[in-house]
């Protein structure tokens, strides 16, 4: 992985636990350097503990409040109380103008499948606080195979702005174009390139591989969304510099791309397991050694001639699977 200088400086230890002062705010002058925090602790408590309107950018995902997965009752309303909880807590500590990123999938019980960003979409925006800006669809190509309804291949993130005037750096997210040299072919711009020099919007819809058994950022953690997806928001909707939340951190993703981005990072999970791999992975990147799949790496797409494109003599299905 490369590392600048800022990140070669960077060190997570007990020390910059206490960067990000009681009040919430940063204490640049101790350490120039990325503030970090990370909590063992209720997230609920976490959230409530952060200064009023201190936090530039929320990005999560969220239990699903449904019980053990032994469970077999479908609790929907657990979830949608705990969003209700969530929400207060949640908007105080935003800046005007931050942003929430909420990533969520299916619960699916008996076959039934319930899209759980619509719950998220209807308790967030109940107050009229936090305004709804995308619902961004995080696909993958690979999970569980489904014999009576097609297999699910996304996920999505939510994204709240706490205010209509909020931060927006989209020129910091783009991509290339699939068509740089296209040309307008009619109207005043006719024989004009009709791109933007920096590259596209990447949209709405990310194409990211999911961290499955054999990814380089797999830990021992059972559910991580990839750093990439973490950073491309963090891009986008936190300043340089600024402070980015993690209340249900896990194995601390986005603290990782918190502090690729250079902002600060305040996470907490209340299993101190995953306490332990979020620092250890943050000690990691400080000291080079994280392995992360860059935002920018093409999906692989296996060669013609490798083993695994070969289809074999007895497999009748000519579409691709
Ligand atoms: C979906 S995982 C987050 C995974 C994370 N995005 C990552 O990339 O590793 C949800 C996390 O919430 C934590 N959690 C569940 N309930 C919590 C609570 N009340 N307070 C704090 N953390 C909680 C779980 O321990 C789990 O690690």
């Amino acid at each position: 992985m490369p590392v600048d200088g800022r990140l070669a400086e960077f060190k997570v230890c007990s020390q910059a636990c206490s960067l990000i002062s009681r009040s919430g705010s940063l204490d640049r002058s101790v350490m120039p350097e990325i503030a970090l925090q990370l909590t063992t602790g209720d997230a609920f408590e976490f959230l409530a503990s952060l200064a009023p309107k201190s936090v530039d950018l929320i990005i999560s995902s969220p239990p699903y409040f449904m019980g053990k997965e032994y469970d077999s009752s479908i609790k929907l309303e657990d979830f949608v109380d705990a969003h209700r909880k969530l929400l207060p807590l949640v908007t105080a500590a935003l800046k005007d103008g931050g942003s929430i990123c909420w990533q969520v999938g299916h619960h699916v019980h008996d076959g039934v499948s319930v899209p759980l960003d619509a719950l998220v979409y209807v308790t967030f925006s109940s107050t009229g606080v936090l305004y709804h800006r995308n619902r961004i669809i995080w696909t993958f190509g690979h999970g569980a195979h489904a014999r009576r309804r097609f297999s699910g291949r996304h996920e999505s993130i939510s994204w709240f702005t706490k205010g209509h005037s909020y931060y927006f750096d989209l020129d910091a997210t783009r991509v290339p174009q699939k068509y740089p040299g296209k040309k307008g072919y009619k109207g005043p711009k006719k024989g004009q390139l009709t791109g933007h020099p920096l590259g596209k919007n990447p949209s709405d819809v990310w194409e990211i591989p999911n961290v499955k058994a054999h990814h380089v950022e797999k830990t021992a953690h059972p559910c991580q969304f990839p750093v990439a997806l973490a950073q491309r928001l963090t891009r986008a909707l936190c300043p340089p510099g600024g402070l980015v939340v993690d209340p249900f951190m896990g194995s601390g993703t986005s603290g990782v791309a918190a502090v690729l981005e250079g902002r600060a990072f305040s996470g907490c999970d209340r299993d101190e397991r995953y306490v332990r791999i979020a620092r250890e992975r943050l000690e990691a990147l400080g000291n080079g050694s994280l392995r992360y799949r860059p935002l920018d790496q093409p999906i692989y797409v296996p060669g013609p001639n490798s083993a695994v494109a070969k289809r074999p003599p007895h497999f009748t299905v000519t579409e691709a699977s």
